[in-house]
């Protein structure tokens, strides 16, 4: 833990917040508008920025302690998770860990005893809601006030959230960062026996943990294979959020795919803020992205994802890998942000249009019936009006089959938030439209070629709207209606597609109609 920046009043902006204590630990007491608070560790922009040269421990302690272990026996969470997988899957350790402690997940709010926010920093509308919902719980505490009500995630290691949280949301009794996930029970237990509210966000990021517990429900799973990103895009928080990049190590990963596979999960996503720079990290090491996706390939494991990738470190070794399919699905989510090489430049993206382009052109040739997908931001700083036709001209060439797009939304502390931004919001609200509108017709055009086609689906469970439906996904992640029986969820089946729409198939099950069951769709 960094005691470096141990300055914690700087947080303090007015005048009634008082050191009261200081332990040996490092650790600093304050009273602030007669709340106490116990700081451990503090979240520093800066700190994250610096990659340190020490080596990157793996621990494989257990983190729920004997004594710990029934802390919560009779006791009820409840966990509200934002933004990425990555965050869903630390939630799912929150959860294991919480449930070893022996808490039960609440079904209602007002069961809970403990309600944790992990949140996401990506966007501004991402932080809004998080304090939007802050707010709202506050009339719980007051309603329980041994309700213990946390916040995690990447805006945990945000400066200046803390500090808001300090100065206008005392209700809060808990804040840890994406480090020190692990220290959770001992940290609820802290927060439950001092009534302080308590603050342990790590700078350091040296650190792999393993043995963590996972609640882990359905037949798809996700798999950490590294931590951090050194990318340090411009526009993007995540390298400060998430620290510096490490690779769990292959033998690990590979025991927890295998032991996925024996409980008969049937997909899983291998997750990374930049998988492709799997390995880059080992000093004892000569194992790759490709390595490890060729090793993974010989499990029985029927579908394998990974998300999310950089095209300046996809090689020639892992398209190679990724076209000897199997259970590696012929579906590639390959971020571009933008179509103009200036504008790659100013995020800082380390490649440019013509790169990306070859690339994607590399990996269709190799995989022909390769479903690609992506990222892309409008609006980036000072971004003309010729230089948006460009990523447009680029969907156009590449033909995604979905997209993820975004409104720029600057981040403080990223060099992008400083740059000058002549662009008005109307304008790029529109250059997102007109983006969607693109991209809406290349994902109904791939989708009518469907049609006509047998495609296998892993049926998933009822469709949202219609439970005499059920809903499933191809290999390429397409999503699936048809009429069958739901002792065919969690299954793979064959289904005909018969219909076409923007963002789903409609389909048959040949077998369940031979069987007796209803074809179309009412
Ligand atoms: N503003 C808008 N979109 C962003 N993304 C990352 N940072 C920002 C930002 N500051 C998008 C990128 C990334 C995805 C996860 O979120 O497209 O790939
Ligand atoms: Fe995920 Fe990035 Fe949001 Fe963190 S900031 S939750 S890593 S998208």
């Amino acid at each position: 833990m960094s005691k470096e920046n141990k300055d914690y009043s700087r947080y303090f902006d007015f005048s009634d917040a008082k050191l009261i204590g200081e332990s040996e630990d490092g650790t600093l007491k304050y009273r602030i508008r007669g709340r106490d608070i116990t700081i451990h560790s503090q979240p520093d922009l800066l700190a994250e920025k610096k990659r340190g040269r020490q080596g990157i421990e793996v621990i494989y302690d257990h983190p729920v302690t004997e004594e710990l272990s029934d802390f919560g026996l009779g006791k009820y969470y409840e966990i509200v998770t934002y933004g990425c997988q990555m965050n869903e899957h630390d939630s799912e350790t929150i959860m294991g860990l919480l449930e070893q402690m022996g808490y039960t997940q609440a079904t209602e709010r007002k069961q809970a005893d403990v309600i944790l926010l992990n949140t996401c920093a990506i966007r501004e509308n991402a932080e809004d809601k998080v304090f939007g919902e802050i707010g709202h719980l506050k009339s719980f505490k007051l309603e329980k006030p041994s309700l213990i009500l946390g916040v995690c995630g990447c805006m945990s290691q945000e400066e200046s959230v803390v500090n808001r949280i300090l100065q206008k949301h005392p209700h809060v009794d808990l804040i840890f960062g994406t480090h020190n996930i692990h220290r959770l029970p001992k940290l609820v237990q802290e927060a439950y026996y001092s009534k302080e509210m308590v603050v342990d966000v790590w700078n350091k990021e040296g650190d792999i943990i393993e043995n963590l517990p996972k609640k882990r429900e359905g037949i798809k799973a996700w798999v950490n294979i590294m931590y951090g990103c050194d990318k340090f895009c411009s526009y993007c928080i995540v390298p400060y959020t998430r620290g510096k990049e490490r690779s769990r190590r292959p033998e690990d990963v590979l025991l927890e795919v295998r032991d996925l596979a024996r409980q008969g999960f049937q997909e899983i996503t291998l997750l990374g803020q930049n998988v492709n720079a799997y390995g880059k990290d080992f000093t004892d090491l000569n194992y790759t992205f490709a390595d490890l996706m060729d090793d993974i390939r010989k499990i029985d494991i029927p579908r394998v994802r990974f998300t999310t990738s950089h095209p300046r470190d996809f090689d020639d070794a892992l398209i190679s890998v990724l076209a000897k399919k199997g259970n590696l699905v012929e579906q590639i989510h390959l971020p571009v942000q933008s179509g103009n090489s200036l504008i790659l430049r100013k995020m800082g993206r380390k490649y440019t249009r013509e790169h990306y382009l070859e690339l994607a052109g590399k990996i269709k040739k190799a995989i022909p019936d390769a479903v690609l997908t992506t990222d892309i931001i409008v609006g980036f700083p000072g971004e003309t009006n010729e230089q948006f036709e460009d990523t447009l001209s680029l969907v156009k060439e590449v033909g995604y089959d979905a997209a993820f797009t975004f409104i720029y939304s600057p981040r403080d502390g990223t060099p992008a938030a400083v740059m000058e931004d002549n662009v008005p919001m109307e304008e790029k609200k529109e250059r997102l439209h007109r983006l969607n509108e693109l991209l809406g017709e290349f994902s109904r055009r791939s989708n009518e070629k469907m049609v006509g086609q047998t495609v296998e689906v892993l049926v998933e469970g009822e469709s949202k709207n219609n439970p005499h439906v059920l809903a499933g996904r191809t290999r390429t992640n397409k999503l699936v209606h048809f009429h069958g029986s739901r002792d065919q969820i969690g299954k793979m089946v064959e289904i005909t597609i018969t219909g076409a729409q923007t963002y789903y198939l409609r389909g048959e099950n040949k077998e369940w109609i031979t069987s007796g069951g209803a074809a179309s769709f009412a």
